[in-house]
């Protein structure tokens, strides 16, 4: 437990009163003391389109995120659940992400809550499924889908004793994870 490690973590939702960045903000809080969460907001992030891509290169704030994801030794995705599956906004941000082989081999941790009885757990599969489509590290166990999400905030913070003991553990499996697959 001795390593520091840098994680970044990205919430696919530009919500103002986001309850997947309130996860994530509960993640980064209950982290071991060795692994440093900083949350990467997605608000600046436009639409991906190759022409751009190819004509311009990257715009700035997807610059700013390739860096921040390329100096990461982990990522944790934070997805809601829109019909079934992730949100456009955070598949778009992948997009951009995943260009030249960038998110590869890097280890992922996944996590997700609904205001429903399922915690978006469809997807968080789909989530997975991209993320080893892009060839991640993907920390199989445990996850964390969290239901009935919009209950257990007060006053813009995660306050269930139990659902913080589970981000906790999850924390601590991924930092052994992101250790021991740090070059
Ligand atoms: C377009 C749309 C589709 C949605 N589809 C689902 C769904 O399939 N399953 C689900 O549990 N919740 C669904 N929801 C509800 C979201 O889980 C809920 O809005 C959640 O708070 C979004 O997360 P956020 O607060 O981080 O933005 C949907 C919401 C929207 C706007």
């Amino acid at each position: 437990m001795d390593e520091k490690v840098k994680i970044v973590a990205i919430a696919g939702s530009l919500r103002r009163k986001s309850v997947t960045r309130t996860l994530l903000e509960a993640a980064r809080d209950v982290a071991p003391e060795n692994m440093q969460i900083e949350l990467f907001p997605l608000n600046e992030i436009p639409l991906y389109n190759n022409d751009i891509e190819v004509e311009e290169g990257f715009p700035e704030p997807v610059k700013q995120l390739r860096q921040a994801i390329q100096q990461a030794d982990g990522i944790i995705l934070g997805t809601p659940e829109y019909n079934g599956s992730v949100t456009g906004v955070l598949k778009n941000a992948i997009d951009w992400a995943s260009r030249q082989g960038l998110m590869a081999k890097k280890p992922v941790a996944t996590m997700g809550g609904s205001p429903g009885a399922l915690g978006a757990t469809k997807a968080q599969e789909h989530l997975r499924q991209i993320c080893l489509h892009l060839g991640m590290y993907v920390l199989s166990r445990p996850t964390i889908a969290v239901p009935k999400l919009p209950e257990k905030i007060v006053d813009g913070q995660l306050t269930d004793e139990m659902t913080l003991k589970f981000i906790g553990q999850q924390m601590e499996q991924f930092y052994d994870w992101v250790v021991r697959l740090k070059d």
